[in-house]
């Protein structure tokens, strides 16, 4: 099964150019979560979700690639394909750790069993090209939780290293739709027990807790995790599936996460499933699938479905996670055009600023009162709009005539959390998407965009005359 993947992805990869410059995306065929961020050897690498044959999903294996500097990478061939008795309907997502000079993934084995579909925890061994599946497979068996904790809604196991022991985090459904994270631990990652929940929904946060995290951040213990079906609260929470974080509390135990305390990680269209690293330099990285379950923009005739945020560098200030690009982004930024002081009245291009495959900074001088709008992969048929609404301070995206050829949603308002300022405005553009950090990653927006490349005008509209100043880099790798 691996190899005829791999003969598929031989005679069908699609050409670079169609796809993301720096965003990862699938050599061919369908992508979801990202899996088994970890580094090994000195290299990231990155996993994930993937079904070559088609652009939809079906059943899962492991795709896989490899970055020296979180820009630019390279596939490497499927690590795994659905092909055991423990994982024969699909290898779902999982984790890595360099354990013992080996590279170990934990990945949810889904099978049926007695016409019931069982989900468990399953373990593969590696050298960062080609991975064992454990003989004594699975690893953490639903059985050894509690009776009320559901055997098929359970996974997605994220594991890491601390004091010499290993741990993992995994979703799990507790009776009829209470999502929880149940916490295991083992002396070496084969053999696992059961230690407690960590975080129960209080019934209103979704009914099944995909893709957990914990992480320790600036000393703060933090949990991740994406709720199915969240109920949305004014501007927060949409996309159905959604992908929140919790700030828990140093002093007290890692089970100590209070639902009043969670918010957004992204507030654009497209993301979910979002998992982190820690680097040898001590950064934590988050990636995420760039992408939502309910909404399909993809353009007919395109032949990978799916992609991968911007890694992003993740710090705690003021209680709240913010985001910002990974550094090594700076390298590939080329030819600046930087306007100062710019006035804007009513619809503006500026010599320079265009572009698909951009970083494009805008600050305004002073608070405004009006509306401003910037078009970006904008031309006479094709337009997505990012207007900020200085008394309601909200920023609405809205990519209704981006090009998609299905009727679902296309805009999205975002209730800026600093009000004392107009928002500092920083996009990153790729190919198909645009990721907007706003005042330096308080919050950022992520949304595709299946928009056609020529469409590459960047306009500016302002209701009552303001200031700006503008920096735009064309991005080349
Ligand atoms: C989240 C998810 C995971 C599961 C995987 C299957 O997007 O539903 O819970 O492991 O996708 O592809």
């Amino acid at each position: 099964m691996l190899e005829k993947a791999n003969e598929y992805i031989r005679q069908n990869r699609i050409d670079e150019k169609e796809k993301q410059m720096f965003h990862v995306t699938p050599e061919v065929g369908w992508m979801n979560d990202p899996n088994g961020f970890s580094v090994y050897q000195g290299k990231a690498h990155l996993f994930y979700q993937f079904y070559p044959y088609k652009t939809e999903w079906g059943p899962m294996h492991w795709g896989h690639q490899v970055t020296e500097d979180l820009v630019k990478w390279e596939a490497c061939p499927v690590a795994m394909a659905p092909d055991q008795d423990y994982d024969h309907i699909g290898c779902f997502s999982g984790s890595a750790v360099e354990a013992d000079g080996k590279h170990v993934l934990l990945y949810t084995g889904v099978s049926q069993k007695d016409g019931k579909e069982i989900q468990n925890q399953c373990i593969a061994i590696g050298d960062g090209k080609t991975y064992e599946k454990w003989q004594d497979n699975p690893v953490i068996r639903g059985d050894i939780m509690p009776e009320k904790f559901d055997r098929k809604d359970f996974r997605d196991p994220k594991m890491w290293k601390k004091d010499g022991r290993y741990y993992c985090v995994a979703g799990n459904r507790y009776e009829e739709n209470c999502g929880q994270v149940v916490l295991f631990s083992s002396a070496d990652y084969k053999n696992w027990q059961y230690e407690k929940v960590l975080l129960r929904n209080d019934g209103k946060n979704g009914d099944m807790l995909e893709c957990p995290d914990y992480l320790e951040l600036n000393g703060y213990p933090v949990i991740i995790c994406s709720p199915q079906n969240m109920h949305a609260e004014k501007y927060e929470f949409h996309n159905g599936h959604n992908s929140i974080y919790i700030i828990g509390n140093p002093e007290k135990e890692i089970s100590d996460f209070a639902w009043e305390k969670k918010r957004s990680l992204d507030y654009g269209l497209d993301f979910y499933a979002p998992q982190t690293t820690e680097l040898p330099d001590g950064r934590r990285i988050m990636i995420a699938w760039m992408k939502s379950w309910d909404a399909r923009v993809m353009t007919k005739g395109q032949k990978w479905h799916g992609m991968m945020t911007l890694p992003r560098e993740l710090e705690i200030k003021d209680g709240k996670i913010w985001q910002s690009p990974v550094k090594e982004l700076e390298k590939y930024k080329k030819n600046p055009v930087i306007y100062k002081e710019q006035k804007i009245s009513g619809p503006v291009s500026l010599e320079g600023i265009h572009g698909r495959t951009i970083d494009m900074t805008v600050e305004f001088t002073d608070e405004i009162t009006g509306e401003f709008s910037i078009d970006v992969a904008h031309n006479e048929m094709y337009t997505t709009t990012f207007t900020y609404d200085g008394e309601k301070h909200l920023l609405e995206i809205d990519r209704t005539y981006s090009g998609v050829d299905a009727d679902v949603v296309c805009t999205r308002k975002i209730e800026i959390a600093d009000k004392n300022n107009a928002p500092k405005l920083h996009f990153i553009m790729d190919r198909y998407s645009v990721e907007v950090f706003i005042n330096d990653g308080e919050q950022v927006a992520s949304t595709v965009v299946p928009t056609p490349v020529e469409a590459d005008q960047i306009l500016f509209t302002s209701d009552k005359e303001c200031v700006v100043n503008i920096q735009k880099y064309e991005i080349e790798i």
